[in-house]
């Protein structure tokens, strides 16, 4: 059935790989972009491209009218996706933005069969840790960031107007089962790469916390069911998960220094001790008073910046969906994580085999 969707996000980690499934998968679908830098990928006939920066005052009318007249599908993926951002920011970018787009296309897409919001499994995050730096309430509701606030309140907008909305939630995305690949490293691989040189003494958290990942051809799938059948009733939500399969905070450490000291010791590089994961209290009490003392400013900045990774390594239990949701299911971490950490050491082979740099006290750069 021959279609037209306007997509946002298409550039980040999980944007590039849904556009090659759309593509591949929607033959007679024509796809619109909104991008604030056009011509990142390869030009493709049924792809047309916008410059459009969503933060930018009144961009929605700047938006052709021949769009709204033939657009049957919205995804929005576009969003600040960092997690120690202020609140106002974060809103800005993650709720006001989405809610906008709902409005625009509630007014004037009068062909629209799905609008696919990209929100995040954390909006019901299974347990959070009170104190921890980011921590959130608001109307009773409590969130580990305003990151998570935002994205929950961009749910509350999409669901407040008259469109046929499905709203796919994610855990934390890493690279495809088979291949490894993903457009960008964000989220977790920021902590394999300070610890592959070695920057990352510990890790506050719990090594019996659940990590709950999700590969990216799992969350593409969720992107296609949502435009596989008309969403009705409207407002139907899409988990894509690891769930009761998700690894432990150990199994994670476990297979990422596995594959890193393999890669290394391949090259001829040295082996990396893994981090010690310790209770965040302890960490809180014990390690950042003496980090605060006698570390450099580098070295605080890093662990200042791992702090927002606290809660998703503290989680006390597993995602538990409703019985009404659907849930995609994140392949067996046994068998995709090896192939994922291999894949970024391949494409970060450089930062991947750098000789170790010592966390050494009362100097200003780290030495190397
Ligand atoms: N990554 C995860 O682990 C994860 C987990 C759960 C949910 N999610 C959700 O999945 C979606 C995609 O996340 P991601 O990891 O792919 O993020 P990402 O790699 O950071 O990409 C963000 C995308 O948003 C676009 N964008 C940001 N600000 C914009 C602006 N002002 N105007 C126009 N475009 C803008 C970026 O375009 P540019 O090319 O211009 O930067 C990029 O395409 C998000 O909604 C996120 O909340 C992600």
């Amino acid at each position: 059935m021959s279609g037209h969707i306007l997509v946002t996000g298409a550039t980040g980690a999980l944007g590039t790989g849904v556009m090659v499934r759309l593509l591949e998968t929607l033959p007679d679908t024509r796809f619109t972009i909104l991008t604030r830098r056009p011509g990142q990928g390869a030009a493709h006939p049924r792809v047309e491209e916008l410059r459009c920066d969503l933060m930018a005052d009144g961009w929605t009318e700047l938006l052709p009218r021949r769009l709204a007249q033939t657009l049957t599908g919205v995804l929005h993926m576009a969003a600040d996706v960092r997690w120690n951002v202020s609140a106002v920011e974060a809103l800005n970018m993650n709720t006001r933005v989405c809610a906008r787009l709902a409005d625009w296309a509630s007014h004037n897409c009068h062909k629209l069969e799905h609008f696919c919001y990209v929100s995040t499994a954390y909006v019901e995050a299974p347990s959070h840790l009170k104190g921890a730096p980011g921590f959130f309430e608001h109307e009773g509701r409590v969130f580990n960031n305003s990151y998570e606030f935002s994205k929950s309140m961009g749910e509350r907008e999409v669901l407040a107007r008259s469109l046929p909305s499905v709203i796919v939630r994610p855990s934390l995305i890493v690279g495809d089962s088979r291949t490894g690949q993903i457009g960008r490293f964000n989220g977790l691989y920021t902590v394999l790469r300070f610890a592959s040189q070695g920057l990352l003494p510990i890790v506050a958290g719990n090594r019996q916390a659940y990590v709950d990942i999700v590969t990216l051809d799992t969350v593409v799938k969720a992107v296609q069911l949502a435009f596989g059948r008309r969403p009705e009733p409207a407002g139907q939500i899409v988990w894509a998960i690891s769930g009761a399969m998700s690894p432990k905070v150990e199994d994670v450490m476990n297979v990422s220094f596995q594959g890193l000291n393999a890669f290394r010791r391949q090259r001829g590089a040295s082996a990396i001790d893994m981090p010690a994961v310790v209770p965040y209290d302890t960490y809180r009490r014990l390690y950042k008073p003496w980090f605060e003392q006698q570390a450099s400013a580098i070295q605080k900045r890093i662990m200042e910046y791992l702090d927002v990774y606290t809660p998703y390594f503290s989680v006390t239990d597993v995602f538990r969906p409703e019985a009404g949701h659907t849930v995609v299911q994140s392949p067996d971490w046994r068998l995709a994580l090896p192939r994922i950490v291999e894949h970024w050491c391949e494409a970060n082979d450089i930062m991947a085999l750098k000789p170790l740099r010592r966390w050494e006290r009362s100097s200003n750069t780290i030495a190397s």
